[in-house]
């Protein structure tokens, strides 16, 4: 048997946090679908270098272009404005041990904030664009502005299309699977799956990956 969830907000469901329903939709806890973590880099308008804590993305593309397409980010966000004026980001990936690291650029987000500095990274120069890299990085991509498009048009997110214009890779990581797929690898973001039974809400889960078989 299959538990049926539709568009109408399910009145069971409790919220984690009071604004919680507020900010996501029930169906992202409802599918509870894991998406990689990682920060997205930018400068401030007044010069200051910024860090966004991100996830709700993917990434592919054609043998013509690749794609970063971040699927939902707050039009409210500095990393937005950033990115509507200087029409490029790079995206950096760190392991979980950068973790609370990232959660410091969160809780220091004022404009005059100095956002490398507050997570303790190093700043290196994007080689094609104009954005600060974290030099801790496992992976950087540095990425041109393509698109953004407000899927829902309440205002509120926007689907911001970056075009991938290089990529740095870490030495370490450039063999093999052991460094990128597991404790030193992608972060993934597990979002607080709702007890569809009970209504009950559940924490968002940080993962790593483990690989079960080769294709
Ligand atoms: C795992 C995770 C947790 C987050 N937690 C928060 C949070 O508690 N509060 C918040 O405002 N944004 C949170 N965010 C969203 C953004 O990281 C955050 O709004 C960011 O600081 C916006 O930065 P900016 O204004 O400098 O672009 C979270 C993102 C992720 C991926």
């Amino acid at each position: 048997m299959k538990i049926s969830i539709g568009k109408e907000f399910p009145q069971y469901f409790q919220p984690a946090y009071p604004e919680e329903f507020e900010l996501f939709s029930h169906f992202e806890i409802t599918a509870g679908i894991p998406t990689v973590l990682f920060a997205i880099t930018t400068w401030k308008e007044n010069g200051k270098p910024n860090v966004c804590f991100h996830s709700w993305s993917c990434f592919h593309g054609d043998k013509t272009a690749f794609f970063a397409v971040m699927g939902n980010l707050y039009q409210h966000t500095h990393t937005y404005a950033n990115i509507q004026r200087e029409q490029c980001f790079c995206i950096n990936f760190l392991p979980i041990s950068a973790y609370d690291q990232l959660v410091a650029t969160i809780h220091h987000n004022d404009e005059e904030t100095d956002e490398f500095s507050a997570g303790h990274f190093s700043l290196v120069h994007a080689k094609t664009i104009h954005a600060p890299m974290i030099q801790e990085a496992f992976i950087n991509m540095e990425c041109t502005l393509k698109e953004t498009r407000d899927l829902s048009g309440a205002g509120i997110t926007s689907m911001v299309i970056g075009q991938v214009q290089h990529i740095s890779v870490e030495e370490t990581y450039a063999q093999g699977y052991e460094k990128r797929y597991g404790k030193d690898g992608f972060m993934m973001l597990v979002p607080a799956p709702q007890d569809l039974i009970t209504g009950e809400p559940n924490p968002s889960a940080i993962a790593t990956v483990h690989i079960e078989k080769y294709d």
